[in-house]
């Protein structure tokens, strides 16, 4: 069933301490903001609004990078008010059903998502919930009293209603107060209400603590995987040859169907080795006359893409190059900067090296280069 979804993210997160409000800082790596932008789209969102304070927009540019149908706009001094400017900003029909998660809860997933449409089929609003395990107290005017905790739920995120139905209760929302959910105001509209399952996973960020355990809990949900990826060209006459994206003037040139960058050849094929998609020829065919010539981070760019489409990432790359010549050394860190530049990674999680054969063997006797590449990358488990 195709959905929309409106993260909102607006809040400016005080209680979780000084510093930048929770949803801008990372968590394994990822601002917490995207990990829910990324799981949404995974999970199929048609549409998407993210809300966020008015001095947020380049940081959360940033985080949506060129995504077709996801847009901002800008929240209020409540949820209620950043829900509602979310659903100003969403363009999808009355009847499609709307996802409103709080950014706070960056581990939602595929599961989540599903198990929430399957029961919006039967009631006007639904969400995740989880049963109170620990006994509960009320502390007021200097007393302390058990409070049952039979029939208590932990209320949690994404919570879902069509968006004629939310965008109609939140107009006749009369309190008191202010709801701090979405299924309050659907129901205060006399709309029912179903629960899924909730999860420990979907648990908010709201206390400096908070992002300990959220780590750990990042951490099962993603797995590792090694890549590894071996390329050699043949010498021929030239004038410069390029290698990990660098042009090099030299007096030879590697001979290839595309501009014969083994460096960057040997690096897709670990790309693509890690996440099982078969090695460069599968996708870029040296008998297609469209990759004639063609620069190599092409190729690198799609297999780093393809793992990003999985909600992966790159941990970090290991290159060698193996040749008598050229010197490498002297443009080491000009391939480390190229390759940062085309990964979107930072140069500690780049090592370029490059060792001679001592005179054996075919690059010893300069017929031709040779490149290996190790990568680790992160994928959801
Ligand atoms: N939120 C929002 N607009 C507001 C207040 C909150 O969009 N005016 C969002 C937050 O960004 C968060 C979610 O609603 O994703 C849940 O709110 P909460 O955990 O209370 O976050 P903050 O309000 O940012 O934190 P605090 O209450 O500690 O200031
Ligand atoms: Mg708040």
């Amino acid at each position: 069933m195709t959905f929309a979804a409106i993260i909102v993210a607006a809040g400016s997160g005080t209680r979780i301490g000084a510093g930048p409000a929770k949803q801008w800082r990372l968590l394994a790596g990822k601002p917490v903001l995207q990990w829910s932008v990324d799981a949404l789209e995974r999970a199929g969102a048609a549409a998407g609004v993210v809300v966020i304070p008015p001095d947020g927009e380049a940081q959360a540019r940033q985080i949506l990078g060129d995504r077709p149908g996801w847009t901002l706009a800008t929240g209020g001094a409540t949820r209620a008010l950043s829900v509602q400017a979310g659903l100003r900003a969403l363009t999808v029909s009355p009847q499609t059903p709307v996802l409103v998660h709080d950014a706070a809860r960056p581990l939602v997933n595929g599961r989540h998502v599903g198990d929430l449409l399957k029961a919006l089929e039967q009631a006007d609003a639904a969400l995740p919930a989880l049963a109170v395990a620990d006994t509960l107290r009320r502390v007021a005017e200097g007393r302390t009293v058990t409070v049952p905790r039979d029939g208590l739920w932990r209320a949690q995120t994404p919570q879902a209603a069509r968006r004629g139905r939310l965008e109609a209760a939140y107009a006749n929302w009369s309190g008191p107060g202010e709801p701090t959910d979405d299924a309050a105001v659907v129901e205060a509209d006399g709309g029912t209400i179903a629960l899924t399952p909730g999860d420990p996973a979907l648990m908010k960020l709201t206390y400096p603590e908070d992002f300990e355990m959220a780590e750990l809990l990042a951490g099962r949900t993603m797995t590792t995987r090694i890549g590894q990826g071996f390329d050699a060209h043949r010498w021929g006459p030239g004038e410069a040859v390029w290698l990990c994206g660098v042009r090099i003037d030299h007096d030879q040139t590697l001979v290839g169907h595309s501009d014969a960058d083994a460096g960057l050849h040997a690096l897709t094929d670990a790309l693509l080795g890690a996440i099982g998609e078969g090695d460069i020829g599968d996708h870029f065919p040296p008998t297609d006359p469209q990759w004639k010539g063609a620069p190599s981070n092409l190729f690198l760019k799609h297999a780093a893409d393809m793992v990003a489409a999985r909600g992966g990432r790159v941990l970090n790359i290991d290159l060698t190059l193996i040749c008598e010549r050229p010197k490498i050394k002297p443009h080491r860190a000009a391939m480390r900067e190229r390759l940062a530049s085309l990964l979107g990674l930072t140069l500690p999680q780049i090592s370029v090296k490059a060792t001679t054969t001592e005179g054996m063997g075919f690059t010893g006797r300069q017929e031709g280069l040779a490149a290996q590449a190790v990568v680790l990358v992160e994928v959801p488990a």
